[in-house]
């Protein structure tokens, strides 16, 4: 049996919070407040999106989120300077665990996915700009099936793609819904709590394992 692991991408293998550097050169000391509410409302629109069963693209999603919380802050930001941010978007950095877990887990056999609410050319390009692109057998995205994270039918999705069966599979990722979620449509999952002040939904669900950063995972995973 081969195991198979799917990587959330934005938050676990790529740091959202690199948008911050871009977004201190243009409002100063909001940048934090701005990087956190921007990525909670993106989050917050696709939820919503998946809920009310009308679909769009996740840059859509994110786009809009700026506008809102730009609005909602009171930041004025021109056109030229929020496609800039966009832009930048699509060029975040790779979290540095990731480029030294994924060759040991490759090496070991495991099939490695990455599986995203992201478009799959966004996808491509933000692996292939942090260099990891080399590691994963296929991009899995959530659009596929015009939905996201946390339906159901995404993970099942991803394990009719991958070929594979909800107990062979792990879900890897940073975000709590999305573990949640993964271990909920049958999947096992390991939360990458890359704070120690962060907590985990208080619901009937725990990660299979909960791991400080992703080079914990092959001790976690022992190939079958
Ligand atoms: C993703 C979002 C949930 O990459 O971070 O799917």
């Amino acid at each position: 049996m081969t195991t198979v692991i799917a990587f959330d991408v934005y938050g676990t293998l790529i740091d959202t919070t690199g948008v911050a550097t871009y977004l201190k050169e243009l409002v100063g000391d909001r940048a934090e407040e701005l990087t956190r509410r921007w990525r909670d409302k993106q989050l917050e629109y696709s939820f919503r999106r998946g809920l009310m069963q009308n679909f769009e693209d996740f840059s859509v999603c994110t786009r809009q989120a700026l506008d809102f919380c730009c609005a909602e802050l009171g930041i004025d930001l021109t056109e030229e300077n929020r496609k800039l941010l966009l832009e930048s978007y699509r060029t975040l950095p790779a979290f540095p665990d990731a480029c030294a877990a994924l060759p040991l887990l490759r090496q070991s056999g495991c099939h490695l996915y990455a599986f995203s609410n992201g478009r799959a050319d966004d996808v491509l390009n933000l692996l292939q700009h942090a260099g990891i692109d080399q590691f994963f057998l296929d991009i899995v995205t959530t659009g596929e099936i015009k939905s996201f994270k946390p339906n159901p039918g995404v993970y099942a999705h991803f394990l009719r793609r991958a070929k594979a069966s909800g107990h062979e599979s792990w879900l890897i990722s940073g975000n709590p819904f999305d573990v949640i979620g993964a271990i909920s449509a049958g999947m096992r999952s390991a939360w990458v709590r890359r704070s120690p002040d962060k907590p985990f939904d208080p619901w009937e669900f725990q990660p299979t394992a909960t791991i400080a950063s992703l080079k914990d995972l092959p001790s976690v995973i022992a190939p079958t």
